[in-house]
């Protein structure tokens, strides 16, 4: 495979799930929708693909998931309400929004699983490398997780997921990898080979501490061993269970990114990184933390 066509140009943002955790918020709204300080959870991952040379988005959608597609379109009436008003700056936001990449959309017709929802973009992604970004996770730092993974994928030719060490008691919330050093290069220890992977190993069961973070890199042949995957942990078609054929048959690497993650669909890492986001805000971050600090905790 030459180098050119390992760049990575698509990626696939599965948002078909019911968002249960978040109940009563998404009874009748998507949780991909759910704002953080000022913009909805889907658009810190929007954002990711764009900084790391993504342009491509195709959205995973399901039932009851119109206004993801709404909040990427345009909105030629807010746009034309903003302009009367003389909101200048408010209608450049609106309209980077919907010119930020192309979004395809498909739909998942029935919840079976985040490896069954990757699938369902197979006919979308073709015959090309591409990235998957979790909607729930958002990841701060740097350089954007995507495009570190991607590197390694574009150098590589192997199909690349993020990790990142999670505490004993936390193992069982996640993917995670048995792996070995990967041979020499650039990035040191941090990047590995992965020889197996658990979806939520039980208490005790981990083969390590390295979670999968929501951030992979993978070649089109994963969709053959999604094809392949029968159902695994909650009887749902895991993503984890194809990488582990991935691993056997292709190979596969784990990059220990650099970044912090919250895991935002989960109250408190939810709340996490609304704090945190907001304290970094321009406007009022330094009004929020005069405030945090005068809370009587
Ligand atoms: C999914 C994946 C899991 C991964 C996690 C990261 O699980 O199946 O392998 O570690 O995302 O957040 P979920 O959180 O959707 O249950």
């Amino acid at each position: 495979m030459t180098q050119k066509s390992r760049r990575v140009r698509k990626a696939v943002l599965p948002a078909a799930g019911l968002g249960t955790r978040f109940l009563p918020a998404t009874k009748a709204q998507p949780k991909e929708m759910l704002p953080v300080v000022d913009k909805p959870l889907i658009q810190y991952v929007v954002e990711e693909c764009l900084a790391s040379g993504i342009e491509n988005i195709i959205i995973v959608t399901g039932r009851g998931k119109n206004a993801i597609e709404d909040h990427f379109d345009n909105a030629p009436e807010l746009e034309r309400f903003l302009e009367n008003k003389g909101k200048t700056d408010q209608v450049e936001m609106v309209r980077s929004i919907s010119n930020m990449v192309h979004f395809s959309y498909t739909r998942q017709k029935e919840p079976l699983g985040l490896g069954h929802a990757v699938l369902t973009a197979r006919e979308l992604v073709g015959d090309e490398p591409f990235a998957v970004l979790l909607g729930d996770v958002i990841i701060r730092g740097p350089c954007p997780a995507t495009r570190q993974i991607a590197e390694v994928y574009e150098e590589t030719g192997i199909g690349t997921i993020a990790v990142e060490p999670v505490p004993a008691e936390r193992t069982h919330l996640y993917g995670v990898i048995d792996a070995q050093p990967a041979e020499p290069s650039r990035w040191g220890q941090r990047l590995l080979r992965v020889r197996n992977l658990v979806e939520k190993p039980q208490p005790g069961k981990a083969p390590s501490n390295l979670a999968v973070t929501g951030r992979y890199v993978l070649p089109p042949e994963v969709f053959d061993c999604l094809e392949r995957t029968s159902p695994g942990s909650g009887g749902e078609i895991q993503l984890t269970d194809a990488l582990r054929l991935m691993a056997r048959e292709h190979g596969l690497c784990a990059l220990a990114y650099e970044g912090k993650s919250y895991d935002a669909g989960d109250k408190l890492g939810f709340l996490k990184a609304t704090v945190e986001i907001a304290l970094e805000n321009s406007e009022f971050g330094e009004d929020f933390r005069a405030y945090l600090r005068g809370l009587k905790l």
